[in-house]
């Protein structure tokens, strides 16, 4: 069995758990909620929605004294970033974001850029953190109608101080959103509390559930303000024409993921058994441990932040070795069972950020089920590699 240590792109494995909702829902429950007689099994699929969204209400911080009502399911974080963002943002408006971001945030800014919406990237320094006083001055600049910023980078680990940039785009009167898609389930959040606008995340990484999940957690007039760019299938008000306004269904078209949401509720009930302080805290020890030894391996270089701070990073780490190729490295290191992943992440601006463009970086992320046995053996792994594809003794590299 492989070591797996590419969780920032997807946990794994789920907790048992997930499996076992999911299997349960497709042969015993099944129903589609809203759409039929109001039978048991309609009743047993929305009583599940609905203690779903409230848990999401409640780990993130709803609104509303975590109101389920203001919870939106997608698919992912990548639909639900371009729900909000291209939902509120219209020609003429001015959107300020990070030059940390994910391309689920910088393609849609792109896209809206081509359609009159200007958009200011907030340079981070070489460790990619974003300076609150940077972001208030490109609040400040001019006009800015919207802000949206990555929570953790999904490249080195590197976490943002978002209660001090939320404090300055309120402040300003800018409507944040945030991308928790690498935090959410592992550091504390609270949507209502730092006052979001709306606070994007995705099921199937923190917060364990299976792929195909994720969603928004909605401040209630910023949901108003935002146009939904899906329509018609709400299962409800079938005798509107338009868009229901009510939530959660404005933002709801098209029958649910509900197998996934069944999987994503078993995997926040394991969490709030659990707490996300205290898997964050036993992610962080073996992250600490694999640092260590990463730091020890020859040519190595490492991006972002060198010491494993609590809040200040994740087990997320973006390394090269002098003279490798990060992506012929990942070949040898998954034919010898250690899997990572290669490359820029769907991060470019990220990789420019810390001088890691256009080759990119060897990724390798942790989470809850790797063991301190598994560490050990994966440096071993990581130090044959290198010898087995000739990377250059650093005397030579130099
Ligand atoms: C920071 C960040 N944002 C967005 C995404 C997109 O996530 P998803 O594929 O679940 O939409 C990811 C996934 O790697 C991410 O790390």
């Amino acid at each position: 069995m492989s070591i797996y240590f590419n969780n920032a792109a997807t946990t794994w494995p789920k907790p048992p758990c997930v499996a076992e909702a999911m299997k349960d829902f497709l042969e015993n429950g099944g129903a589609n909620f809203g759409r039929g007689t109001s039978s048991g099994r309609d009743l047993e699929t929305m009583g599940m929605v609905l203690e779903c969204r409230e848990r999401v209400a409640r780990l993130l911080g709803g609104w509303e004294n975590a109101s389920p009502q203001y919870v939106t399911f997608t698919a992912n974080i990548t639909e639900a970033l371009n729900t909000v963002l291209k939902g509120y943002l219209k020609p003429g408006m001015r959107v300020v974001t990070s030059s940390m971001e994910h391309n689920a945030v910088t393609r849609p800014l792109r896209h809206l850029e081509q359609t009159g919406v200007k958009v200011t990237v907030v340079q981070c320094d070489r460790f990619g953190r974003l300076d609150p006083a940077d972001l208030d001055r490109a609040l400040g600049a001019e006009r800015a109608d919207l802000a949206v910023l990555n929570h953790c980078s999904n490249v080195c680990g590197t976490v943002q101080d978002l209660e001090a940039c939320a404090a300055v785009c309120a402040g300003r009167g800018v409507p944040l959103v945030a991308d928790t898609a690498q935090t959410a389930g592992l550091l504390p959040l609270d949507a209502h509390k730092l006052g979001l606008a709306a606070l994007c995340f995705t099921g199937h990484k923190g917060l364990m559930g299976p792929q195909g999940t994720g969603g928004i957690v909605w401040k209630p007039d910023f949901a108003q303000a935002c146009d939904p760019f899906c329509e018609g299938g709400t299962g409800s008000f079938s005798h509107l024409e338009t868009q229901p306004e009510a939530m959660p269904d404005r933002f709801e078209s098209g029958t649910q993921n509900l197998p996934g949401i069944a999987g994503l509720n078993a995997a926040l009930k394991w969490i709030e058994e659990r707490s996300v302080d205290s898997l964050r805290k036993a992610e962080n020890a073996v992250g600490a441990r694999f640092l260590d030894g990463l730091k020890t391996l020859p040519g190595v270089r490492l991006y972002g932040l060198t010491e494993m701070s609590d809040g200040k990073r994740l087990p997320v780490f973006a390394v090269n070795f002098d003279g490798v190729d990060n992506a012929v490295l990942a070949a040898e290191l998954s034919d010898r069972g250690l899997e990572t992943r290669p490359g820029l992440q769907c991060s470019p601006w990220a990789h420019q950020t810390l001088g890691c463009f256009p080759q990119g970086a060897l990724r390798l992320s942790l989470g809850a089920f790797n063991s301190p046995e598994e560490v050990d053996k994966a440096l071993i792994i990581i130090d044959q590699s290198l010898k087995a594809i000739g990377a250059p003794s650093p005397i030579a590299a130099r």
